[in-house]
């Protein structure tokens, strides 16, 4: 399952940056702003992006975080970690760096980062590896850290509901419909406090979890 995802998002990044951008046009921009400033990322911080895709959250951290903070970027997929890589280059950051692994088992030292952030992947992956996921995040989440977790609410159009639970299904799991439904007693089980947050659109929902 998990090689056939990763074949999958190879071959979508070809064209996810433009179907993102047709799909929601400036608003992703201003989630990602959103996302990074509720979290507190700032000039000296540690980050650490999962699921990052083309980069989208990485590359717009990369204008705030200084060369004393760190920006790691980690996927599965080489084709979106290529795409990200060559956006990366216009802006020179020296310490922004990609890694190719699954989020379940991360390659990096305990208490490491300020703030982790997850951009619209959670929801898809399925429970084991969710689970694992969460735990490699406490992990590696220094004292007092922020996990900032970024998803779709439930679509209020009844046909785009329905395509939305129809992707839910199709990652295999019934879970995943429960967990995109309501986040919060799945990371209560790893974090001290959990608050959820309507994006100013109210189309997507920030979770904040703190270590
Ligand atoms: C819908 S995209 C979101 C990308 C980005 N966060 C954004 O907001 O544009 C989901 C990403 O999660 C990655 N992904 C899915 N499962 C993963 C896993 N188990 N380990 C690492 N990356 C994974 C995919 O390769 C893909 O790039």
């Amino acid at each position: 399952m998990k090689r056939w995802r990763r074949r999958y998002y190879d071959f979508f990044s070809y064209f996810y940056d433009q179907i993102i951008a047709l799909h929601s046009r400036d608003r992703s921009a201003l989630l990602r702003r959103f996302l990074l400033e509720k979290t507190g990322v700032r000039k000296g911080t540690y980050l650490l992006d999962l699921c990052t895709g083309t980069g989208a959250v990485a590359l717009t951290a990369a204008r705030f975080v200084s060369e004393n903070g760190l920006i790691i970027g980690v996927d599965f997929s080489e084709g979106m970690l290529k795409r990200a890589q060559r956006k990366a280059r216009s802006l020179g950051h020296p310490r922004l760096f990609w890694i190719l692994a699954h989020v379940g088992e991360l390659p990096l030292a305990s208490h490491t980062f300020d703030v982790v952030t997850c951009s619209h992947a959670m929801y898809e992956l399925d429970p084991p590896s969710r689970e694992a996921t969460l735990r490699e995040i406490k992990r590696v989440l220094k004292p007092g850290g922020v996990f900032g977790m970024m998803e779709h609410c439930e679509p209020q159009n009844p046909f785009i509901r329905l395509l939305y639970y129809l992707r839910l299904l199709s990652f295999g799991s019934r879970e995943n419909r429960s967990f995109a439904r309501d986040e919060r007693p799945y990371l209560k089980r790893y974090f001290s406090s959990v608050e959820r947050i309507l994006s100013p659109s109210g189309n997507s929902k920030l979770l904040l979890a703190h270590a």
